[in-house]
């Protein structure tokens, strides 16, 4: 992977592809890679950007706490090395909520948003605490807690099973526990949502056991022009799990 050093930070990435550029933004506690089958059917019309976020997959972290705030500014920091001053953002789960974060603070660099599999709410305080409660758990024992626990949510299927078993298997307590409180400590930006200018797409799986469609739901009611891509079937990883219909959605996003 390429790399690159802004706000003290190496942040690991990759660009596929030529034409509107495409920010894709995995989740939690996940990578780029996350992404890899939706890119053979995306590449022929978008400059892709795949970030490893902090603390994840191959981009190094800090230890002290940081917020999606601090991360949508990795990107924008990485957009500047690229010379890649407007871009469409679309982010999986906790990809959503630093895309969302990015779009608050950066809306003059956004062409469009989407989000797959993820919510604009922020998270009610039993939710919080349980957060605290498994970085805690991750520093004492180790990311295997958070394997065991989030494998058989992310999807029923054994397939996406087995790769995100491996995906989380390698990454550090560190990174996996500043995510937790990152995501813990994130902003409900439903109202804001409503305000953007730009085109919004929303990609969700009826059996997301993770972050529940009616998530999605709440969005496109509060922005009835949202492209909304429900997928039947489909678990928290749609897209493994429908790869051409979540590459589909997203291509909603291309400005040609
Ligand atoms: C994710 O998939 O990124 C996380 O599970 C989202 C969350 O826990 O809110």
């Amino acid at each position: 992977m390429n790399k690159v050093t802004v706000n003290g930070i190496d942040i690991a990435y990759e660009r596929r592809g030529k034409g509107t550029p495409l920010m894709l933004v995995h989740g939690f506690p996940l990578d780029s890679s996350s992404w890899n089958e939706v890119i053979p059917s995306l590449e022929d019309k978008f400059d892709l950007i795949l970030p490893d976020l902090r603390g994840l997959g191959q981009s190094t972290t800090i230890e002290s706490q940081y917020t999606m705030s601090d991360m949508a500014d990795d990107l924008a920091g990485l957009l500047d090395h690229l010379g890649v001053e407007k871009t469409a953002i679309a982010g999986h789960s906790m990809g959503g909520y630093v895309a969302l974060a990015f779009a608050k603070k950066y809306p003059d660099r956004v062409s469009g948003l989407g989000l797959v599999s993820s919510q604009a709410a922020g998270d009610p305080p039993e939710r919080k605490e349980g957060r605290y409660k498994t970085a805690a758990d991750v520093t004492e024992k180790g990311v295997s807690v958070v394997v065991e626990a989030m494998t058989p949510k992310l999807s029923a299927d054994a397939r996406v099973q087995a790769f995100v078993r491996g995906a989380i298997e390698k990454q550090s307590q560190a990174g996996v526990s500043g995510a937790l409180k990152a995501m813990a400590e994130r902003e409900d930006l439903t109202s804001l949502i409503a305000a953007f200018n730009f085109p919004l797409v929303l990609i969700h799986g009826d059996a997301d056991a993770l972050v529940p469609i009616d998530r999605a739901k709440e969005i496109k009611a509060a922005v009835p022009s949202a492209n909304f891509v429900e997928l039947k079937g489909a678990g928290h990883m749609p897209m493994m799990e429908f790869a051409k219909e979540t590459a589909a959605g997203l291509s909603s996003l291309s400005s040609s």
